[in-house]
């Protein structure tokens, strides 16, 4: 049995986390679970509000068998409940080895015949492709509605409850970068008249403002006249948000256009950009990509697969509140994502009375929304698609490097940073403020997503694969500390042409 213990420092300082082992270990030895095979992870999940359960078990799936029959099990214990006054480790371990152990069925995780009372939302999927996102998507097209519900709004749920690309010290020094570069290609009549700049993920606009407000003070104790050459082009695939965002940017309007756009691909919607961009400007909007995760098991490549559910307590209360049998919560679930709470609540006046009534459906499924997580094996990293253009080899360098190790793929974040680097012109420069991981290594001692901030999805990007991809597409990146803040764990992404 192999037991990997992540948040090692909390290991060492906290007795309360030391405390969880001993019912921890209790609990492997009075259950049937084949000990030999199995994996203990012990994990500190920061995030509140996330999609796990203190507790729970994942099937190593076997190559070569039957889809579904597992080779072996990992059990993964959250630290940080665990730990928490009143937890009843030996109970939630018991649960969870008896998915492990042969008797309770051994095989994929799924509900045994009669059914645990998870109420089951999807099929198994890989992360990239899990309703989370239906939910994370569905936050932004009506993020009014669920800001009304909930009486606070999004910004404060980011690290430090505001977003760094509104610190106006940092906006100043990157264009002062800009006005450099542009003195230098004006004084070799290089410089071209129009001068675009590519924000992808407006939010509330706030980036946008923080960044004009500060473009136009600057410019004019400058002089070169470079404002009203800008064209400040705001990306968003949500037109509710690009519509706060035109407000927000108000008397900057002339030099703003709103783009809806998907940013995971991008050639399409901004192709015209190639070789244009002198800055694409990112914040907190790569960890709100989709996302798979990978992990090596005893030398063995896996993808690890999600399946979304509601616990069965949580369900039953949720079905109670509204009014309908759980059978009716995963198709009116699924409906909510596909017509958001509006459409919801006037198809549906007898269940939902107005919006309100529908966005606390939407609320109360999302606080309760779960995923159990399998681990199927992949056949070969060229088999698996990363990215349209990108298989699953770009992991090889990362994964052999770093022995037994589970990380982020960062689809999402790959395809859409694939697509900006084209656009950049040979002196401009992608800058992204966000939550990146730095070394491989990094995922053996941390926790960094999923997570549920408000009604999105936060993981971290995989940030040496985001290095990987640009150094073979003749691109440097450099990952800097955000100083202008100090302790967050922002870290702020320059990507340029390689000298
Ligand atoms: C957390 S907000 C960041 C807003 C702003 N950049 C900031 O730092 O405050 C994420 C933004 O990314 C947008 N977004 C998320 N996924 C997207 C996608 N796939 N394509 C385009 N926009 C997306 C959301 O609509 C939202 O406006």
């Amino acid at each position: 049995m192999q037991i990997d213990v992540r948040p090692v420092r909390r290991l060492r300082e906290s007795a309360a986390v030391r405390a969880v082992f001993p019912p921890v270990l209790e609990a492997l030895a009075a259950s049937a679970a084949d000990l030999a095979g199995l994996r203990v992870v012990g994990d500190w999940i920061q995030y509140k509000a996330n999609f796990r359960d203190p507790v729970m078990a994942r099937p190593v799936l076997a190559p070569g068998l039957p889809d579904g029959e597992a080779d072996s099990w990992e059990i993964a214990v959250d630290l940080r409940r665990c730990a928490a006054e009143g937890a009843d480790v030996s109970g939630a371990m018991a649960a969870a080895l008896a998915e492990a152990a042969p008797q309770a069925g051994g095989r994929d995780g799924a509900p045994s015949p009669a059914g645990d009372g998870r109420v089951w939302l999807e099929p198994w999927v890989p992360g990239s492709a899990s309703l989370a996102w239906g939910f994370n998507a569905l936050f932004w097209q009506a993020l009014a509605d669920w800001e009304k519900a909930s009486g606070r709004e999004y910004e404060q749920s980011l690290p430090g409850g505001e977003t760094a690309a509104r610190d106006t010290a940092a906006a100043r020094d990157l264009i002062l970068g800009l006005f450099k570069t542009w003195d230098e290609l004006q004084a070799r009549r290089a410089l071209p008249e129009e001068l675009y700049v590519l924000e992808l993920g407006v939010g509330n606009g706030g980036q946008a403002r923080t960044f004009l407000d500060e473009f136009l003070a600057l410019d004019r104790r400058h002089g070169r006249g470079y404002y009203r050459r800008l064209h400040y082009l705001m990306g968003d695939y949500s037109p509710h948000v690009l519509d706060r965002a035109r407000q927000a940017v108000g008397q900057h309007g002339e030099r703003v256009s709103g783009l809806v756009l998907e940013a995971t691909r991008l050639s399409g919607s901004v192709g015209f950009l190639a070789g244009k961009a002198f800055l694409v400007y990112i914040s907190n909007v790569y960890d709100n990509l989709p996302t798979d995760e990978v992990a090596a098991i005893r030398g063995r490549d896996y993808l690890v697969q999600v399946r979304s559910y509601l616990p069965p307590g949580a369900a039953a209360a949720i079905a109670e509140r509204f009014g309908m049998p759980p059978a009716d919560l995963a198709p009116l679930i699924q409906r909510l994502l596909r017509i958001g709470p509006e459409l919801l609540s006037e198809s549906l006046p007898e269940r939902f009375g107005d919006t309100g009534q529908a966005v606390l459906f939407w609320q109360a499924a999302w606080q309760a929304l779960r995923q159990a997580e399998r681990y199927v094996p992949l056949e070969g990293l060229d088999t698996y698609q990363v990215t349209p253009s990108v298989t699953g080899e770009i992991l090889r360098p990362l994964l052999t490097a770093e022995g037994d190790v589970r990380m982020h793929v960062s689809n999402g974040t790959l395809a859409s940073f694939a697509d900006t680097l084209p656009l950049l012109h040979p002196f401009g420069r992608v800058v992204c403020h966000d939550l990146f991981t730095t070394a491989a290594g990094e995922y053996h001692n941390g926790f960094f997503g999923p997570g549920k901030y408000d009604g999105s999805v936060v993981n971290w990007v995989n940030g040496p694969l985001l290095a990987l991809l640009a150094s073979r597409r003749g691109f440097d990146v450099q990952f800097s500390p955000f100083t202008q803040r100090p302790g967050t764990h922002i870290k702020t992404l320059t990507a340029q042409v390689r000298d």
